[in-house]
């Protein structure tokens, strides 16, 4: 026989587990697991969506030359300043005036030099962009490690 519990034990909970801080906001990633892409094509991405033209990315030939003056080419990769776990570097593709870089600089939406290619890029060439970026970030956190579920 299955018991139903009184209303008033569910609305404690409820209760307890929104003071408690334990329902995730409205934007958290949690259990948001990242399938993985493909580092060649993630390098063909680069190109195609046109990366290139502002950035040069550490130890990776074979790209072509950035368009814009050589002191304000950023270099990707390397060793990691800010940008620290797979999540930053999704952030910074997808929504770059939330990157830990831009809003360490004080960026909003309105001023952001980087553009999006968000209504161009596929799903797919977005997991190969990280793939191929990731490992080119000298200390970054391991892929996958927050995102693994229990
Ligand atoms: C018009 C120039 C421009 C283009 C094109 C561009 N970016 Fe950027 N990108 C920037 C600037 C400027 C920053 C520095 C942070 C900021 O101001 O947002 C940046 C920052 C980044 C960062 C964070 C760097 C770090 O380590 O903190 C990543 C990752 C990145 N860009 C990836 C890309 C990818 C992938 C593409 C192509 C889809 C791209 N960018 C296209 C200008 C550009």
């Amino acid at each position: 026989m299955t018991t139903t519990p009184p209303l008033a034990t569910v609305g404690l909970g409820l209760i307890f587990l929104i003071t408690s801080g334990c329902l995730p906001s409205q934007k958290s990633t949690k259990g948001f697991v990242f399938p993985e892409g493909d580092l060649a094509r993630g390098k063909s991405a680069f190109v195609e969506l046109k990366c290139f033209e502002c950035h040069e990315v550490e130890g990776v030939g074979g790209l072509p030359p950035p368009e814009i003056p050589a002191d304000k080419v950023i270099v990707l990769g390397g060793e990691v300043r800010t940008t620290k776990t797979y999540g930053d570097l999704l952030t910074a593709i997808i929504h770059p005036a939330a990157s830990v870089t831009a809003r360490a600089v004080g960026r909003t939406d309105a001023d952001e030099p980087m553009p999006t290619v968000n209504d161009v890029m596929t799903v797919q060439q977005m997991l190969d962009l990280v793939t191929f970026l990731s490992p080119q970030y000298v200390k970054l956190e391991p892929l996958y490690q927050d995102n693994l579920l229990p």
